[in-house]
């Protein structure tokens, strides 16, 4: 396994490769790797080589200082993960590889008076507008800024995607359709701990206590999907949102039933099949996101 930090150099192997029989695969990732990361790796070692992931804390998604500065950085430990899950190429550039001073400062001015636009490059319309969007202002277009470039840089043939991320991915896919690029965007299903916790980075920062507690974020999914062709969507809503409850520890920040495509909220179930369950919660200082598809 080889790594760069330069984004030309890395350009200039890739291209030196020259691999017309295979594919090239992508995976992107912010380091602080599980099993949910391997499982994106293992797929597109089936599919592709060379298989290339990258590891970057991308500052311009995240709107939280303390999120950034708390997020985990495991880089050796992912090395050996990666290595071990038949990876070949590592892509991890400093900050100031992806972004000139100029977009860094722009992203600052935009968090602190809170205009977003700055630095748009891609208009998500309704898609961003929901959950995520909502609760993260921003977040969307610094991960479709980084992602933009490191599919420059990169030139894949296939990228995968977790569904842990379910609007991400919507998100990605709506980049690549605005903006023609030749990639095609595969989704990978979510890797959970054996007590149903879906595997993220962010459970590093949990307690033993907290990990067997933040169990409920999916058993209330889990519950929900199990009752929906029983009761309308209203009262799914309520049925979640006091399951949570039940848990002083967890705070509930949205949960949402929406449509798989257009992400926005349904009426009703049995008018609109393709419905996915969302639910965003936090505990303690860290911020967990689940989902389920019906
Ligand atoms: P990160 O949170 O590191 O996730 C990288 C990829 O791993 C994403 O596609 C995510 O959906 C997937 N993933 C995370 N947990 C998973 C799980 N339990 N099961 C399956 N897949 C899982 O998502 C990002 O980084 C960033 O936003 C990024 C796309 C890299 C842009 O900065």
């Amino acid at each position: 396994m080889i790594i760069f930090n330069s984004g030309a150099q890395l350009k200039l192997y890739l291209k030196n490769l020259q691999n017309q029989q295979k594919s090239l695969g992508f995976v992107p990732t912010m380091g602080a790797l599980h099993r949910g990361h391997i499982s994106l790796i293992e797929a597109a070692r089936a599919q592709c080589e060379p298989v290339v992931c990258s590891i970057f804390v991308n500052p311009t998604q995240f709107n939280d200082l303390s999120d950034l500065q708390n997020y985990p950085r495991t880089f050796e430990a992912d090395c050996q993960m990666l290595e071990s899950a038949g990876c070949d190429v590592v892509f991890a550039p400093a900050v100031s590889e992806m972004y000139s001073a100029k977009e860094l400062e722009l992203k600052r001015l935009a968090v602190e008076d809170k205009s977003w636009a700055e630095g748009r490059t891609v208009d998500f319309g309704v898609l961003a507008e929901v959950m995520e969007g909502a609760h993260r202002p921003g977040h969307f277009n610094g991960v479709a800024q980084v992602v933009s470039k490191l599919f420059r840089i990169i030139e894949a043939d296939k990228a995968y995607f977790g569904q842990k991320d379910f609007q991400q991915l919507a998100i990605i896919r709506s980049m690549v359709k605005q903006l023609g690029m030749p990639v095609e965007i595969i989704a990978c299903p979510i890797v959970r701990e054996a007590n149903g916790l879906a595997m993220s980075s962010r459970n590093e920062r949990l307690t033993a206590e907290e990990r067997n507690i933040a169990s409920l974020i999916s058993k209330t999914l889990f519950k929900v999907k199990e009752l929906k062709t029983s009761q309308t969507i209203a009262d799914l809503k309520a049925i979640a949102a006091e399951e949570i409850k039940t848990e002083p520890k967890i705070q509930l920040e949205y949960f949402e039933i929406s449509d798989t495509e257009t992400l926005q909220p349904i009426a009703d179930y049995s008018q609109n099949k393709n419905a996915v369950a969302c639910i965003a919660v936090k505990l303690g200082s860290v911020r967990l996101i689940d989902n389920v598809v019906f």
